[in-house]
């Protein structure tokens, strides 16, 4: 069996649901305290030991292009002052995290016609995906897991959690049966289903490992749920055909496409940051007597 070694991020959504803040900039370089949401998934991604990277973009493809390249008037000038080596020592390494690449959608039809725009980059190999706008933080890397079940077993993987009866409308519902250790044999699948059509409450957040079948899957598939073009639809056509493995993750996943997320995000993150961390919590302890 090939080797997962090639990633596709999508990142071209018009992330409607945080504007004014997506207006310029995609909701993938909102800042997580000091990090933008992509960074911690292409680290993510590089840590479970993928080495080539596919950004799927839209506007604000310049600014992802900046960030994971070299900055030289910001490098020379670091280099300038020694109390800031740590610092350079970051930014240098941002840059050679995996190899990324780049490719417009050109028109906005769902997450399902972005992951197809990765056809020709992915040239017949499994690869991964990783929703641009889920930050999965944990100890271990989430699309690592997943990579392992899919070596595992031969088999398309998704990451799942149990979600709430009101959340799951909003994603998908897989039809499941037990395999071990936090594993399901996945046979069908539905994308925002509507009231009674649910199989369980367990729902794909933010990743998945698939075989290069996908694609031919993909140009099939005709728009689906919101008239957009899912990936769960095709990845249905892939349960219902061979099975796919569902893996409830180990890892805690922030949706950086709502508001809420972006703040629990933010807020969880300076609780554990090195520099700010102390300070914040006690920030916080003094806000909450107010409230
Ligand atoms: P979402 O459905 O959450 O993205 O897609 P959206 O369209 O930006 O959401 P709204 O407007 O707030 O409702 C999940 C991921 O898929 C990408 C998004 O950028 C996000 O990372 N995506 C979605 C694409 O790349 N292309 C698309 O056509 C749709």
């Amino acid at each position: 069996m090939k080797k997962v070694r090639k990633a596709v991020i999508p990142a071209a959504g018009l992330g409607t649901r945080v504007l004014p803040a997506t207006k310029a900039m995609p909701k993938e370089m909102l800042p997580i305290v000091d990090k933008p949401a992509i960074q911690y998934i292409v680290e993510e991604a590089a840590a479970s030991g993928i080495e080539d990277i596919l950004i799927i973009t839209n506007r604000g493809k310049g600014l992802l292009e900046d960030h994971f390249d070299r900055a030289p008037e910001l490098e020379e000038r670091l280099a300038e002052d020694p109390g800031k080596a740590p610092v350079l020592e970051q930014i240098v390494n941002i840059s050679n995290l995996a190899n990324i690449w780049y490719v417009r959608q050109k028109e906005i039809r769902g997450l399902g016609h972005a992951v197809n725009c990765a056809r020709n980059f992915i040239a017949g190999e499994p690869f991964a995906v990783l929703y641009g706008d889920d930050v999965i933080m944990g100890p271990e890397p989430v699309c690592g897991q997943l990579i392992r079940a899919y070596e595992e077993y031969g088999l398309g993987a998704v990451g799942v959690k149990q979600v709430s009866p009101a959340d799951i409308r909003k994603y998908s519902s897989l039809k499941v049966e037990p395999l071990a250790d936090g594993r399901y044999r996945c046979t069908d699948m539905v994308e925002k289903p509507r009231p009674g059509e649910e199989f369980s409450l367990l729902s794909i957040l933010g990743r998945c490992v698939l075989p290069p079948e996908i694609f031919d899957i993909l140009d099939k598939t005709g728009p689906g749920a919101g008239g957009e073009i899912q990936l769960t639809d095709a990845m249905k056509a892939l349960a219902r055909r061979d099975g796919m493995i569902a893996v409830d993750f180990v890892g805690t996943r922030y949706d950086m496409g709502n508001k809420l997320g972006v703040m629990q995000a933010g807020v969880e993150a300076a609780l554990h940051h090195p520099e700010i961390g102390e300070a914040f919590r006690e920030y916080l302890r003094e806000l909450a007597k107010e409230l």
